[in-house]
C-alpha cells in the first residue's frame, strides 16, 4: 500500500513526486515473463506468427440493463471457438442503473466482468485530474460493490477501463497495483497498430503513444496494459472503438461492414497476431441492425478458424504470461468458473445521497439502505451527524 500511505500525508504533490519512481527504459534482459514485459510489437515467447493464437477480444461498456442484455444474449450466447471451448467477451460495467441480476447472468455465461467506474461522471477532466482517493472509490470500491450485488467472486474482477478512455497519469495504475487489479484496457495506440502492440507491464517505461494524456510515467511493476489498438477507417483515420470510426461503410450496408471489420482483423491476423480488439457500445448495434448482422457474421467466421480464439480479456494476459504455441493452446482444457446463484431482490425507491433521485435496483442480495455510491459502495445507512450538544 505504498501509494496510499504517501497520500495520507497529503501535502502532497511534492511528497508524491518524490515517492514515485520514474520508469526507466526497458531492459529485455531484466524484464522477463511472467511478471514483466517490455512494451513491444514482438510476439511473446518469440513465437512465429503461424504458431501464435490470434485472440479476439470483444468488449462492451457501461451499465447493463434490460434492453442491452437482449443484444448480448443474441450476439454472444452459446458461441464456441473452433476447439469447442466457450467464446469469451468482456463487460466494462459502470454502476449507475446497472441491473446486477444481469451481471450475475453474464458472469454465469462465462463472460468477464470488469470495472468502468461507479459514477462515470462528466466532465472528462475529472478523470484526467482525479486524486488517488477518487479513483480508489471509483474502481477498488466498485469491485467490492459489484461482487456484493451481483454475487460474483472479487477475484474474478481483474480489469479496468476509464470512462471516455481518459487516462489519469500514474494514478489509476497505482490504485490498481495497490488493490490487486491486473490490467487496464483504456490506453489507445494509434502509432502501434501495424504491426500492433502486444500487452505489456509498467515496470519499465512504455514506448506507447499517448493519445489521451496524461499517460503513466512511473514504474508500476506487474500491472498490465492491454493497449487499445485503433482500427483504421475507410479514409485511414484511426478510431479506438468501432462506434467512433467516422468514415465507415453506410450504416445499413451489412456486406460493407463485414468487409470493414474483416480488413481491420486481417491487419492483425496476417501480421504479428497481436490481440484484435473489437470494442463497441451496444447502442450502436441496436440502432444499426446491419452493423449487428455484420458483427454476427464476422464472429461466425472467426469461430470457425482453428487458430483464432474469441476470449475474455484476462485470458489474453494469462496467455502472454505463459505463451504456449497455438497447437498446444487448442488442446488445453477450457476455462472453468464456478457458477454463482443470484438470490434476487427488486428494491424500489432506494434513496440516493449524491442527488435527489430514488433508484430501482435489481440485485442478488438484500436491498441496500441507500443507493450505493462513491464512499458508500454497499449502500449502508449513512452516518447521521451527531446532534449538537446543548
Ligand atoms: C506517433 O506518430 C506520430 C506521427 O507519425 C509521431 O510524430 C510521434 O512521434 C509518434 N509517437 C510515438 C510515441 O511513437
Ligand atoms: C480523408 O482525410 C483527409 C486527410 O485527413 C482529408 O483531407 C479528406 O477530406 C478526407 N476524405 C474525405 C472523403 O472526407
Ligand atoms: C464453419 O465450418 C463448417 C464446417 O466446415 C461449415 O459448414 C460452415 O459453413 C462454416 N461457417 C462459416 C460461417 O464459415
Ligand atoms: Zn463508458
Amino acid at each position: 500500500m505504498k501509494w496510499s500511505v504517501v497520500l495520507l500525508f497529503v501535502g502532497a504533490a511534492v511528497a508524491v513526486a518524490e515517492e514515485v519512481v520514474l520508469a526507466k527504459d526497458c531492459d529485455v534482459e531484466l524484464c522477463k515473463l511472467p511478471d514483466c514485459r517490455c512494451s513491444s510489437t514482438n510476439i511473446p515467447g518469440d513465437l512465429l506468427p503461424r504458431d501464435t493464437p490470434q485472440f479476439v477480444t470483444v468488449t462492451f461498456d457501461d451499465g447493463v440493463n434490460n434492453l442491452n442484455i437482449m443484444t448480448y444474449r443474441e450476439v454472444l450466447y452459446n458461441r464456441k471457438n473452433s476447439n469447442g471451448c466457450p467464446a469469451g467477451a468482456t463487460f466494462y460495467v459502470s454502476h449507475e442503473y446497472t441491473n446486477y441480476q444481469f451481471v450475475n447472468e453474464l458472469y454465469n455465461q462465462g463472460y468477464e466482468i470488469a470495472l468502468h467506474s461507479i459514477s462515470h461522471q462528466t466532465p472528462q477532466t475529472y478523470w484526467a485530474t482525479a486524486s488517488y482517493n477518487s479513483l480508489k472509490e471509483e474502481f477498488a470500491d466498485q469491485r467490492v460493490l459489484t461482487s456484493h450485488f451481483a454475487n460474483i467472486p472479487m477475484d474474478a474482477i481483474k480489469g479496468v477501463r476509464l470512462p471516455f478512455l481518459q487516462m489519469s497519469g500514474d494514478t489509476s495504475f497505482q490504485v490498481m497495483s495497490d488493490f490487486g487489479l491486473v490490467y487496464d484496457c483504456s490506453w489507445i495506440t494509434n502509432n502501434y497498430s501495424d504491426p500492433a502492440l502486444w500487452p505489456y507491464t509498467l515496470e519499465y517505461k512504455s514506448t506507447q503513444d499517448c493519445v489521451v494524456p496524461p499517460c503513466p510515467t512511473a514504474s508500476i511493476p506487474k500491472t498490465w496494459v492491454m493497449p487499445m489498438v485503433s482500427w483504421t477507417d475507410l479514409n485511414h483515420t484511426k478510431c479506438a472503438m468501432a462506434d467512433t470510426c467516422y468514415y465507415t461503410p453506410e450504416l445499413d450496408d451489412e456486406a460493407g461492414w463485414f468487409q470493414f471489420i474483416l480488413s481491420n482483423f486481417e491487419r492483425h491476423y496476417f501480421s504479428n497476431r497481436a490481440p484484435f480488439g473489437f470494442y463497441i457500445h451496444e447502442w450502436y448495434l441496436s440502432t444499426n441492425p446491419a452493423v449487428k448482422a455484420a458483427m454476427i457474421r464476422f464472429l461466425d467466421v472467426i469461430n470457425n478458424l482453428s487458430d483464432v480464439f474469441m476470449v475474455n480479456s484476462a485470458e489474453v494476459i494469462d496467455w502472454v504470461k505463459d505463451p504456449v504455441p497455438v497447437d498446444q493452446y487448442r488442446e488445453k482444457t477450457c476455462k472453468s468458473w464456478i457458477s454463482s446463484v443470484c438470490p434476487p431482490s427488486s428494491c424500489g425507491n432506494v434513496p440516493a445521497t449524491h442527488n435527489q433521485n430514488t433508484y430501482w435496483m435489481q440485485i442478488c442480495n438484500v436491498c441496500p439502505k441507500v443507493y450505493p455510491w462513491l464512499g458508500n459502495p454497499l449502500g449502508l445507512e449513512p452516518v447521521t451527524e451527531a446532534p449538537e450538544a446543548l
